[in-house]
């Protein structure tokens, strides 16, 4: 997985009563969950997300359906398809991320490390190339 990035299989409990499956904050997910989102209703032809964070920490999980996720960074790029709710995609900073490709009816859930921050955005990707370059460069 590139830098910052981690695939994680969780653990299903099922049974003849159906499925279920649990996160724990610092143990399932490396980080302390203060929020959580969902992200649902987008049409097939829709890209979102298109950013890159400076701090936080998520792991997307889709709870329904299926999504593509693109993660990427000045030097690296890879596609992680979220289609079991098994399967948590671990973003951490300065990671470029686009999700596409939503299997219609899906729900995306997002636990994320920290409360909304619009100034822990970086939305131009221009400026995230050069923040980037040197943060890697300089080893984090
Ligand atoms: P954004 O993170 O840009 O969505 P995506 O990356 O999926 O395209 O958020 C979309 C809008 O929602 C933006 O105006 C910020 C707002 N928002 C909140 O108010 N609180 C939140 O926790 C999140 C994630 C977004």
């Amino acid at each position: 997985m590139i830098t910052n990035t981690q695939s994680i299989k969780l653990d299903s409990i099922g049974g003849e009563y159906g499925s279920l499956i649990a996160v724990e904050e610092s143990q399932t997910v490396p980080f302390e969950i203060k929020r959580i989102y969902f992200i649902y209703d987008v049409a097939p032809n829709v890209r979102r997300g298109f950013h890159s964070h400076v701090n936080l920490w998520q792991a997307l999980i889709c709870v329904h359906g299926s999504v593509k996720v693109e993660i990427s960074n000045p030097f690296e790029k890879e596609e992680v398809l979220l289609d079991a709710p098994s399967k948590a995609l671990i973003i951490g900073p300065m990671v470029w991320r686009e999700m596409f490709d939503f299997q219609p009816g899906s729900v995306l859930l997002v636990l994320a490390s920290e409360h909304f921050d619009e100034s822990d955005y970086i939305r131009n990707h221009e400026l995230y190339l050069k923040m980037a370059r040197s943060w890697y460069e300089d080893g984090m």
